[in-house]
């Protein structure tokens, strides 16, 4: 190499070293003040990825209109988003990555088993956070200043089934099946409670099975032989759709009610024609409220048609928090995270679920859970419980 070659090396090498300096300290200086950072966290990979991805989307939609106005106090808002795989443990240190990342407040988690720990790795760091999903009544009743959550709760959503089973339906004999999760476990249990005020229904049977496996006919086919009218499962869909199938090739042909955590377009796609007749507890159709009409027009034409029950509130609970940073950030208080939840639990909020008022410990005052059935490939509302 000549020696004019060899300079001219020497010269891009310190070019390309005052570039990548200089580029760093751009990066730097978008994490730095400008800039407002928010976590959302579920299940993004694995067997549920389609609960995490909705409420990622929801929450996402609505910052980019917060970033559309202008952000907060011309501040540029960032979403962080946090895979928890709903398992506890990964939930536990997703959080403590969230934080170490500056967040002011959370949207999430999804499942109530990553929520419970998570929310004590928030509440220790002083960070709000606003689940669109956990519904296990634990969360609220931990008695955490800074846990909130739009969705309801399943002693509340455990009656309605049992008023519908119980009260509506008036079955004398019922299974009850759990998947041994914080949130199955507990909605089977919730269930089983409220059935005591139907002294006419019996539960014939009370399992639990695990999260994860594939083949529940050996239990399927022990309850068949208990002779349920109808059979509850407490879980999520990839078990629920399996359950649904196997139920019918085993030939117990009473139908199943579930919940939440099953209502969604993958149970079909699991179960196949074997999902009808399905009756699922969740609240009501957003399709039918003139309050979600906009929302559904927007995530409709930014992510495509698929049903995302809890994507709605996901934006509502974006925007909740968003709301409460902007009035703290006003104050010169966003970081400080006991202000930020102090507006919140004080929040009169109109959004796409309608209106949002949370009580003392963080749950919403209004919670109205239905009865949905599955019929011809789709979900619709069945029955409303009286008053
Ligand atoms: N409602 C479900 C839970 O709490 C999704 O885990």
């Amino acid at each position: 190499m000549s020696r004019g070659n060899s300079q001219m090396v020497r010269t891009a090498f310190l070019l390309i070293a005052i570039l990548a300096s200089a580029l760093a300290g751009c990066q730097k200086g978008a994490e730095g003040p400008s800039e407002i950072v928010i976590g959302v966290a579920g299940p993004m990979t694995g067997d549920q990825s389609k609960l995490g991805g909705d409420v990622e989307r929801g929450a996402r939609l609505a910052v980019e209109e917060w970033n559309a106005r202008g952000g907060i106090n011309g501040k540029k808002l960032r979403l962080e988003v946090g895979d928890d795989q709903h398992d506890p443990k990964q939930a536990v240190s997703v959080a403590n990555k969230l934080v170490n990342s500056g967040i002011v407040g959370m949207v999430g988690h999804f499942n109530s088993s990553a929520s419970i720990p998570a929310s004590a790795v928030y509440h220790s760091s002083g960070v709000p956070m606003i689940t669109p999903a956990s519904t296990n009544p634990r969360l609220t009743d931990q008695g955490f200043w800074n846990v909130f959550r739009v969705c309801g709760r399943d002693d509340q959503q455990g009656k309605v089934a049992a008023d519908f089973a119980g009260g509506q339906l008036k079955l004398k004999r019922v299974a009850i099946l759990h998947d041994k999760t914080t949130y199955g476990q507990g909605l089977a249990e919730e269930f089983r409670k409220s059935l005591a005020a139907h002294p006419e229904t019996e539960v014939v049977s009370f399992d639990g099975v695990t999260q994860g496996d594939k083949d529940f006919r050996g239990i399927l086919t022990s309850i068949k032989g208990k002779n349920p009218e109808l059979f509850f499962f407490g879980g999520v869909f990839p078990e629920g759709g399996q359950l649904a199938k196997q139920a019918k090739e085993v030939g117990l042909t009473a139908p199943m009610l579930s919940g939440d955590g099953v209502i969604d377009p993958k149970f079909i796609e699991i179960a196949g024609a074997a999902a009808e007749g399905t009756y699922l507890t969740f609240t009501p159709d957003p399709e039918n409220m003139p309050e979600a009409k906009e929302f559904l027009e927007k995530y409709k034409a930014k992510y495509g048609n698929e049903l995302a029950p809890y994507a709605i509130y996901s934006y509502d609970a974006a925007n909740i928090l968003l709301t409460a940073l902007a009035e703290a950030e006003k104050e010169g208080k966003i970081k400080d995270g006991k202000r930020v939840a102090e507006i919140m639990r004080n929040v009169n909020y109109d959004g796409a679920l309608g209106h949002i008022e949370f009580d003392e410990k963080g749950d919403v005052k209004k919670s109205p859970y239905i009865v949905w059935i599955t019929k011809n490939g789709k979900f619709e509302e069945f029955w409303k419980p009286q008053g």
